[in-house]
């Protein structure tokens, strides 16, 4: 129950069998207000229960907004829509990492630093042939951002605000070429270098897919509609790989291992796998008469099948990236002059979804992942890239988000509390005891 104190600032009441405890409300800019539950263990000897924490803020951020009840997604304040179609992901980056939209020569000076980053150690293709050739790139994402902090150790004093920034311009600018040296690796390629001469994406696009016995032309409407895809994926407040940085770094540990901590998270097909499992989903249905029954499973919980790239935890209502990545995917089918069936096939199981009593009750609608696969498929990458395309991406939010922690003077070692519900204590038995 909310009142308003002497103060006039809002608190909470709440009882606890014959204990009562008095929590401040603090109010965020925009959303629902939160109840500082920091001193309810100590008020009242009881812990709070929240698995999944559908229900409990971890910390305080200025960087990214949702209302998923509205579909609504800000960066730094700025509709993702308007990002995607007026911006680049450069752009993007500045924007998350420092909070402002740069002037001209910030844009300028930033590019430049990142660019001038983009190179990785020549030691660290020696790392990669360690790996077996049929590895999962993402698998590979994981160790290779991890060895990063082995050959940065000057960016990885979390207490140096240089330091702090140096790592953060290294990890945007390194993802892509360990991306798309994972990709070049997998097919037996020659790793390429990058390209200071092109923007973000396209460096990204010759890194993927050039050859060093033939020029390679970028398509620039290929280029821009992957840096929207790039914008779109650039940040969501505290999802399950944000987090995951969030608590790896709240130990203190240095930025690119937590990095690699989010990568991890995110190769979950409930997260950035989900992109990969939706394109499966498609291929399995195959055909538009196939929807129906493949429709009637999902909605069977004992199938254990779920409608990939529909659903998520917070977007109630339409995902705002979902339709700017439809419009996307029109548009780089038609460049292609590609006619995708299974285009037709997840337009068709949109309509049925999103008129089907089941996913309208529970507020299912498409997310990002619904039309993302069809676009990267038609890009030229293979599914099992789709999630390091993801990675890429993120990593502005990832490096931001951790920024901002590191700054923040509420800033604890995140540690959950739990409730045990295993053998109370129990005395040790001898082996020939044991029954
Ligand atoms: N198909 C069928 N039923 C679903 C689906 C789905 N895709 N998603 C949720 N449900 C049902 C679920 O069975 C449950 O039913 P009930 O209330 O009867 O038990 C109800 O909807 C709520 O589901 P939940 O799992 O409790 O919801 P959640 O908020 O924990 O899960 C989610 C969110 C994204 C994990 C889930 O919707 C899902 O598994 N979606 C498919 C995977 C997917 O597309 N993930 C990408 C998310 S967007 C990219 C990103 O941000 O990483």
């Amino acid at each position: 129950m909310n009142a308003i104190d002497k103060a006039g600032g809002k608190f909470a009441n709440l009882s606890c069998g014959d204990k009562q405890t008095t929590m401040p409300v603090r109010s965020g800019t925009i959303g629902p207000d939160v109840m500082d539950i920091g001193k309810v263990y100590a008020n009242t000897g009881m812990f709070t229960y929240d698995p999944g924490f559908t229900s409990t803020a971890n910390c305080s951020s200025k960087i990214t907004y949702i209302d998923g009840d509205e579909g609504v997604l800000l960066y730094r304040g700025y509709p993702i829509e308007q990002l995607a179609k007026q911006s680049s992901h450069l752009e993007a980056c500045y924007l998350l990492l420092h909070g402002e939209l740069p002037t001209a020569a910030q844009f300028e000076e930033f590019r430049s630093i990142v660019t001038r980053h983009t190179m990785v150690h020549e030691q660290m293709t020696r790392f990669f042939t360690g790996f077996r050739r049929d590895a999962h790139p993402m698998a590979i994402m994981c160790g290779s951002v991890g060895a990063l902090s082995a050959f940065y150790h000057d960016s990885t004093d979390i207490h140096d605000p240089k330091q702090r920034m140096i790592a953060s311009h290294r990890l945007i600018a390194k993802m892509p070429t360990l991306a798309a040296m994972a990709f070049k690796y997998s097919v037996g390629q020659p790793f390429i270098y990058p390209r200071n001469d092109l923007d973000y994406a396209s460096n990204f696009m010759q890194m993927c897919f050039a050859v060093p016995c033939e020029p390679y032309h970028v398509n620039p409407v290929l280029a821009r509609a992957l840096d929207r895809i790039f914008i779109l994926h650039a940040d969501h407040e505290q999802n399950a790989s944000t987090s995951t940085v969030r608590l790896a770094g709240s130990s203190g540990a240095n930025p690119f291992a937590c990095i690699a901590a989010g990568i991890a998270c995110l190769w979950g097909p409930a997260h950035g796998g989900a992109n990969e499992a939706a394109l499966k989903m498609l291929e399995e249905i195959g055909d538009v008469k196939n929807i129906k029954g493949f429709v009637a499973r999902a909605k069977d919980k004992n199938s254990g099948q779920r409608l990939m790239g529909f659903g998520h935890r917070v977007y109630k209502n339409y995902d705002p990236r979902a339709k700017v990545m439809q419009e996307t995917c029109y548009e780089v089918l038609k460049t292609l002059g590609i006619k995708d069936p299974l285009l037709d096939v997840a337009m068709e199981l949109e309509q049925i979804a999103l008129h089907d009593e089941y996913f309208i009750e529970k507020k299912l609608y498409p997310n990002v992942d619904f039309y993302s696969g069809i676009v990267l498929r038609a890009l030229g990458f293979p599914t099992s890239m789709f999630t390091v395309l993801f990675a890429v991406a993120r990593t502005a939010g990832w490096i931001a988000q951790w920024k901002e922690m590191v700054e923040d003077p509420e800033q604890k070692i995140g540690r959950p509390r739990q409730l045990y519900v295993g053998a109370p204590k129990r005395e040790y038995t001898d082996v020939a005891m044991r029954v």
